[in-house]
This record gives structure tokens, C-alpha cells and sequence, in this order.
């Protein structure tokens, strides 16, 4: 039986990759090339009935055929749910239609077509998409009735809800015109060409090597002074809850090369911070550069369901090189899956000033029966050891997390222990969620959802009280110390300035002039501006601004472990 699934899972794997001969009429060797290098037998035996349904290596599908309609010129409105990589999707797409001709607009009646970047990890994340799909729907039909009728509007599903449900997106919304999973955003104009002449188009092969590394993202907020750049895509973690290597594939790292031109491009367009982000940055390897062979070297007590990777830049080069692009360019990256952080990682950390000083290791749980259920490669114990070993790294160093409460089995002892590491551990920023169970997932084939959803409620507002009342107390002790605070914009609400710290919390302040290198001036998006903490919530940090400065002027009189250590 195993090896008939392994074997089925093989043959489709052919099929798919002789449907992409067939498009692209390729020679038949070409298609024995694809064989090579798609994933070998080996693969589909070691990750037995886990890896994505199909996996495909489509990397030369020729997508816009020379006889599809010009869709030139018409205008599209995007909708972005879920992760921050969904952002920069969002912008790859963008980048993709603006270059063959569409417009963009923020205008709902100006747009003739809705593209919704959709998110699949929770059932509540998708059923946000489904109110959206039904206002959609209602605004396609008043057009359809309109006296702008010949000017048909189309809705296109993009992302990881699209991957998750493929055609049955359409079976189910028939207003939808195109579905579209995470590796086929190149395919777009193609498919929405083809939605001209009334037709549906669905494209959700995945793919193997597709980082879009040649795509230069648009971004959608050209004032933002911050951006999200995707450093690789997919996941190979095979956590028993988590949906994203089935709907983003397996993993795979974008050049070092084509990351380090895209911050030098952002920072000379007057962009002041960027987010490195990965499903689990420190597995990142760029394999195009030959190099030794460096191990991944696994700390006692973590263990990988994957094979280490071998050769290749790590993550600690390439966040060597983009953090020397611009000294004046804040770095933050996310998410560290806690099995595998290097040293090399962390001393980069302390010791490069614009590397800012806050790492996300979602937990996840904190009881080590949980976290083994949820295949996370780790216990209470050496989750907690790699917390003292972070902190005694980068001192100060501000940490972040992801928890799960009410997981398949969890009794109420194990939801005490995952309080009790919020409560040893002290997060300044957690992201707490109650347990979805989603199809696909290894949990769903082996265990049952048996905690009552009343009891989710209640343990996940349980660990927002203690989430809100540690982030308060850390807060508290913030009084009087002055932060580094990036400018981002003003408050609409009240107009106070809003910015964010090293550990991104959001600090406020009222407008003033302060000093500067060209005399008093106020703050501005952009700048770098040293502000006293006056009062603190569990969310914002309030403060008066003393003076603008630059991440190394604020540097140059102490290093961050001083600062830290003598509280300023
Ligand atoms: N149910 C609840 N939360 C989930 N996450 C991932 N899958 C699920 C699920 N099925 C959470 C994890 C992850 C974050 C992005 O979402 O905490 O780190
Ligand atoms: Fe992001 Fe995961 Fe949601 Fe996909 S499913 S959009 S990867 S959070």
C-alpha cells in the first residue's frame, strides 16, 4: 500500500510535468531533464504520504502565447489577506501585470478586475475571503447589469486558499474567473487573457525552483518606509497542524545575488527597513554559489524531519551582505524555527548596529508532549535553553513568539505549561492562536480534533490576559530609557507621530521641533529619532522626542549590550 501511494504520487508527478511538455512543445529529452531534476523516488519515500499533491517543475512554460487578447490597460484592485509574504506577492504580481500594461487602482468602481491574495492556515482566515467573494460577486453582477456592462468585471484568486481548493474554488463561487496558487504568478496574463473570451483559468502546479528571483517586486505603497522582501518560498518543516507546505510547496532560497540588489534598490528609493522573510530563515541556503560544505549543526535536543542541507550560502552570509548594504537601513527577519539557530546568526545580531535586536521563535506550545504531537523537532527544555542561549548572545535582545492553544489532545495540565513558558519566557510581541484543523494536514489524518471549541476560547483568551499583562510589565520598565524610533507616519486619529522601536512596538509621540544636523525641524517618515518613554501600554510605548539621529550616531557612544545593560 505505501509504496502504491509513493508510486501514484510519482506517476502524477510525470503526468503533470508531460502536460507542461506538451504546452511548451518541448522536445521529449527535455522532458527526461525534468525527470532529473524534479524530486527522485528516494523523496517520495522519505516524506511518505506528506509532500504537497502535486509537484511539478514547470520552469519554462512559454505563458503568454503570441494569439491571447490584449488585456492591456485594464485595471486591477488588489485585496491582501494573511502573511507579510502575501504582501510581497502581491507586489511580485503587481510588478508582473504592470509590465505588461495593467493599471492599478485603489478605486473599487474604477477596476475591472479583483485580484484577492488569500490566506488558507485558519478557517476564520478563509472565511473572511468568502464575505469578501460575496460583496465581489454583487459588485460583478451590478456591473453585468450596468450601462458599463461591456466592460466585464473578473475576480482572480491568488495565494494559498486558491492551492488549497484549486477548481473547487470555482465549483463553489461561480463568480470567480481565475484561481491561482503561489508559484504560477508569471502565468496571470495568460489567464486573465483568457477569462476575455468568458472562460475560466486555473493554474496551481507547484513548483521546485520558483523564487521569482528575477521579478523586482512594485511595491504597493511607494510612501512606506519599510518592505518585506521574501528570501525563499515554501516549507519543509512538515508540522502536524500546518497547511503551508501544501499550499506553498516544498522550500526552496532566492539568490543571495538577487536579495542583495533588491535592498540596494530599495534603500536608494528611500526605504529605511526591511524584513528578511522565510517560513524558517536560518534553513535558507542560496546553492547556486559553490562553497565548503558547511553542516547544519542541530543544538542537543532539536532534531529535523529533513535532511540537513550541505553547501550553498547560509543564512548568516546573506544577512552579512544585506545588512553592509546600508548601515543606515534597519534589518529585521522572520520567522526562526527554533531547531536551527547558529551562533554566526546571533553574533551578527549583537554586533551589527542596523541588525535590529529582536527574534521571532515561535514556540508554538509549551509542553513537551504537544510539541512533539505537533512533529515541531523539540521539548520545553531545549526551547528554553535556546532562549538563554539567545539572550546570552544579544543582550536585551527583544523576543517574539506564535503559540497554538487547544491542539489535538491538549489536556488542561499541557495549556498550563504553554502559560507557563509565556510566563518564564516574556515575549515582547506574541501571536496567539486557537487550534484550526485543516484538511491535508498530518493532523488531520492521525488525530482528532477533541478539544471543545468553548474550551479554545477560553485557553486563547487566557493567554491574551497573560500575553497583555507581561507585555505591560515589560513596558512599565521602559519608562524613562530613550528608544531608537524609525518614524513611520501620524496617527490619523489624534496626529501624533508613530514610529517603532528595535523590538517593533509601536512608540508615539506629539509633533515638535527637535534637534537635527541642519538645526530644529520636525520628524518625518523616514527619520531616526531618539524619544524618551513617558507612559507605556501593553501595545504602545508614549514618549517625548529628544533629537534626530542615525542608527550609528545612537550607537557610537555605547554598543547595544551597554545600552541594554545600563537601561538608557
Ligand atoms: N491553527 C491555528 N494556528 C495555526 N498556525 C499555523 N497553522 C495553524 C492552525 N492549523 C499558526 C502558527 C504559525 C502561525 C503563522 O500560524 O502559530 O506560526
Ligand atoms: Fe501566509 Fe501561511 Fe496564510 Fe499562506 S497560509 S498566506 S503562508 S500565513
Amino acid at each position: 500500500m505505501f509504496f502504491l501511494q509513493n508510486g501514484m504520487r510519482l506517476l502524477r508527478y510525470v503526468r503533470a510535468s508531460y502536460k507542461c511538455r506538451c504546452k511548451s512543445n518541448a522536445p521529449l529529452s527535455t522532458l527526461k531533464n525534468k525527470l532529473k531534476q524534479g524530486p527522485g523516488l528516494k523523496e517520495f519515500i522519505v516524506n511518505s504520504s506528506e509532500v504537497p499533491e502535486v509537484i511539478t517543475h514547470p520552469p519554462h512554460i512559454p505563458y503568454l502565447p503570441d494569439n491571447i487578447q490584449n488585456t492591456s490597460k485594464r485595471r486591477v484592485y488588489f485585496d491582501v489577506y494573511g502573511c507579510q509574504m502575501n504582501l510581497n506577492d502581491t507586489e511580485i504580481v503587481w510588478s508582473i501585470l504592470k509590465n505588461e500594461g495593467f493599471e492599478k487602482t485603489e478605486v473599487e468602481e474604477e477596476a475591472d478586475i479583483f485580484l484577492v491574495m488569500t490566506c488558507a492556515i485558519r478557517e476564520g482566515a478563509e472565511n473572511k475571503i468568502w464575505h469578501r467573494l460575496d460583496h465581489l460577486r454583487g459588485f460583478k453582477n451590478r456591473r453585468a447589469l450596468s450601462k458599463n456592462r461591456n466592460n466585464p468585471v473578473k475576480i482572480g484568486i491568488l495565494g494559498c486558499m486558491a492551492e488549497r481548493l484549486k477548481e473547487k474554488l470555482i465549483e463553489k463561487e461561480k463568480a470567480v474567473d481565475v484561481v491561482a496558487g503561489p508559484d504560477s504568478y508569471r502565468d496571470l496574463p495568460r489567464l486573465l487573457a483568457l477569462t476575455e473570451s468568458g472562460q475560466t483559468a486555473v493554474n496551481v502546479l507547484l513548483s521546485l525552483d520558483e523564487t521569482y528571483a528575477d521579478v523586482v517586486p512594485v511595491r504597493l505603497n511607494q510612501n512606506n518606509i519599510s518592505a518585506f522582501i521574501s528570501i525563499m518560498r515554501g516549507c519543509d518543516n512538515m508540522c502536524t497542524y500546518c497547511i503551508v507546505p501544501f499550499t506553498r510547496g516544498r522550500e526552496r532560497s532566492r539568490p543571495v545575488s538577487s536579495i542583495v540588489d533588491e535592498v540596494r534598490h530599495l534603500s536608494e528609493s528611500g526605504v529605511k527597513e526591511v524584513t528578511l522573510l522565510g517560513q524558517n530563515v536560518n534553513s535558507y541556503r542560496d546553492v547556486t554559489q559553490p562553497t565548503e560544505k558547511f553542516d547544519t549543526h542541530l543544538a542537543e535536543g532539536f532534531k529535523t524531519v529533513y535532511k540537513n542541507k550541505k553547501g550553498g550560502l547560509r543564512f548568516a552570509d546573506l544577512l552579512d551582505k544585506v545588512s553592509s548594504v546600508d548601515p543606515e537601513m534597519r534589518i529585521r527577519f522572520t520567522a526562526a524555527h527554533p531547531k536551527d539557530f547558529p551562533d554566526e546568526v546571533l553574533r551578527l545580531v549583537r554586533e551589527r548596529a542596523n541588525v535590529c535586536k529582536s527574534v521571532h521563535l515561535p514556540a508554538q506550545a509549551g509542553s513537551s508532549a504537544v510539541l512533539a504531537r505537533m512533529r515541531r523537532g523539540y521539548g520545553r527544555a531545549a526551547y528554553l535553553r535556546l532562549v538563554q542561549r539567545v539572550r546570552a548572545a544579544v543582550p536585551g535582545v527583544g523576543l517574539s513568539t506564535d503559540m497554538i492553544c487547544g491542539f489535538c489532545g491538549e489536556t488542561d495540565e499541557e495549556f498550563e505549561e504553554t502559560l507557563s513558558l509565556m510566563d518564564i519566557v516574556e515575549y515582547n510581541v506574541a501571536f496567539l492562536f486557537p487550534y484550526s484543523m485543516r484538511e491535508k494536514t498530518t493532523a488531520y489524518r492521525r488525530y482528532k480534533d477533541d478539544v471543545p471549541e468553548s474550551v479554545k476560547k477560553e485557553r486563547h483568551s487566557r493567554m491574551i490576559e497573560l500575553y497583555r499583562r507581561k507585555c505591560q510589565k515589560l513596558n512599565d520598565a521602559e519608562i524613562g530609557n530613550v528608544h531608537l524610533v524609525l518614524v513611520e507616519g501620524v496617527v490619523p486619529k489624534t496626529g501624533q507621530i508613530m514610529g517603532r522601536n528595535e523590538f517593533y512596538i509601536k512608540v508615539v509621540f506629539d509633533q515638535t521641533e527637535i534637534p537635527s544636523e541642519e538645526g530644529m525641524r520636525r520628524a518625518q517618515p523616514g527619520d531616526y529619532v531618539g524619544v524618551r518613554i513617558v507612559s507605556a501600554r501593553c501595545s504602545v510605548l508614549t514618549g517625548v522626542p529628544l533629537y534626530h539621529t542615525t542608527i550609528r550616531e545612537f550607537y557610537k557612544e555605547y554598543s547595544w549590550g551597554e545600552r541594554a545593560a545600563l537601561r538608557i
